[in-house]
């Protein structure tokens, strides 16, 4: 894929159910964390399309897009107990392992450090647990995250900005 072909941008309120379905497309289609239907269900029920849309407004939702098509996206919010999260990165499955998800993170910290952030917080599963771990993050806890029924491992995970 050509460089020039990825536009990013700042998300809208219309991109709301894009980016819902992104995130469905990747929790269903990409394979890679060995989701649950279980997991699935609960990690699908906090991105509907409302969610996302309360996200968009109260956060800020970066884009990725190919020939006008979503395949990307990342934010950077509150999730308690920590104030400066990145969350919600998601790769459209036929857009993996091709430097999106690198540049959106890269995107998303250079608008933490605007923000003078100095430190930033994320919960990772196991598969993006490793992308983090190549990109300056270290693991400082490990979690049981209830979604739905079942329980996940989760690291929480943290990088010093320069
Ligand atoms: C994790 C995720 C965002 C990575 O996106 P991506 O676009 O495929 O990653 P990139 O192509 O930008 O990879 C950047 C680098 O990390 C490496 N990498 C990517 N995924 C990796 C993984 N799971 N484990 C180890 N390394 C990984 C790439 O090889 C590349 O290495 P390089 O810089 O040495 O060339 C993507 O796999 C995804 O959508 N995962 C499912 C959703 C998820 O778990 N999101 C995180 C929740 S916050």
């Amino acid at each position: 894929m050509k460089k020039e072909e990825i536009f990013f941008r700042n998300a809208r309120i219309s991109d709301a159910l894009a980016i819902s379905k992104l995130i469905k497309r990747n929790l269903v289609g990409a394979k890679i964390n060995k989701y649950t239907l279980e997991q699935v269900r609960g990690i699908a029920q906090k991105n509907t399309v409302k969610e996302i849309r309360e996200r968009i407004k109260k956060f800020k939702v970066f884009c990725a897009l190919e020939k006008g098509k979503l395949i990307g996206t990342v934010y950077f919010g509150e999730v308690y107990p920590k104030e400066n999260n990145i969350g919600g990165l998601y790769i459209d499955p036929a857009f993996l392992y091709l430097g999106v998800g690198k540049k959106l993170l890269h995107l998303v910290e250079k608008y933490a450090r605007k923000k003078k952030v100095r430190r930033i917080d994320l919960y990772a599963l196991n598969y993006s647990k490793d992308f983090y771990l190549r990109n300056g993050y270290k693991i400082n806890k490990v979690y049981m995250w209830k979604v739905g029924k079942a329980k996940t491992r989760t690291y929480g995970m943290e990088k010093n900005l320069k």
